[in-house]
């Protein structure tokens, strides 16, 4: 496996691959970003993964400086999952000085993440613009865990005709249903035991919404059973899977963003 820290050596790691499939992460490695590097391994003849803390997509006062990072033990698992090459710049690298252009994606990037993170989309946009373009890739992979991200990519990507493909891959989870994340670590014990309540409350609003219950009953009273558990809830909400515009129409996507303690949970399933 070979790593690239700067653009010249990047363009000569490229030279010597093939097509090639991108799995941009921010580093912090799990099970879910490594079924990203199985399945790029799938689309194409070799496999980058970018490893990069971008701080344009974090607020003033989010957790750009506890975000967790872990070099020698993302690049072992990233060589155990048969990735072929490492892009891992440096801020500097990435964003020289006197940079002014950024990439702003109205329509699916508005609402929800985006208004719950003012910014966040915009910075989002811009780095894996870049991504795309320094690797040349064919294929990028995203996870359906951040679905509001995954449509603000592909969105992006057929507005500005950009020549590449997004391919989304489901959520992985733990074994109680909680979806892998890099800050399900700032959890505490007592935290991580109702965790998995939010993929199990989406569950059953699923399944009400199949059964016929109307949206704007069976939402109210999961968010209410939420608090109840101690999750500050963000939003919960069924949209229209590409624009995500609320909907009580399905088939939908139900998405939700709710808080344990400092722990920010991000989930969203398909309805039905
Ligand atoms: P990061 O949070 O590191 O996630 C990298 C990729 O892994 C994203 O496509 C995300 O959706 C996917 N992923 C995370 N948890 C997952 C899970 N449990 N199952 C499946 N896939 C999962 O998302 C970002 O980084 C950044 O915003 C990035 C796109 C790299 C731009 O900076």
């Amino acid at each position: 496996m070979r790593i690239a820290r700067d653009l010249p050596s990047l363009r000569a790691e490229l030279a010597q691959l093939g097509r090639l499939a991108l799995v941009p992460t921010m580093g912090a490695l799990h099970e879910g970003h490594l079924s990203l590097v199985a399945a790029a391994r799938r689309e194409a003849e070799a496999v980058a993964a970018s490893i990069f803390v971008n701080p344009l997509q974090f607020g003033p006062n989010e957790d750009l400086a506890r975000y967790p990072r872990d070099e020698a033990g993302d690049l072992a698992k990233l060589e155990a999952a048969g990735c072929d090459l490492v892009w891992m710049p440096s801020v500097e690298v990435m964003y020289p000085p006197g940079r002014a252009t950024e990439i702003e994606v109205k329509g699916p990037a508005e609402g929800w993440e985006g208004t719950a993170r003012p910014g966040h989309f915009r910075g989002v946009a811009t780095v894996c613009a870049k991504l795309f373009n320094q690797t040349g890739a064919a294929v990028a992979l995203f996870g359906e865990k951040d679905w509001q991200q995954f449509q603000v990519i592909r969105r992006m990507v057929r507005d500005l005709d950009l020549p590449i493909r997004i391919i989304g891959c489901p959520t992985v989870r733990e074994a109680d249903g909680l979806a892998l994340s890099s800050r399900n670590r700032f959890l505490s014990a007592e935290e991580r035991a109702k965790a998995p309540l939010l993929y199990a409350t989406l569950q059953r609003v699923a399944e009400s919404l199949r059964a016929g219950m109307p949206a704007a009953e069976a939402i109210p009273a999961a968010k209410a059973e939420l608090a109840r558990q101690d999750f500050t809830v963000d939003y919960l909400a069924l949209v229209e899977p590409e624009t995500l515009r609320e909907t009580d129409a399905l088939p939908g996507r139900l998405i939700a963003a709710a808080r344990l303690g400092s722990v920010r949970l991000l989930d969203n399933i398909a309805a039905p």
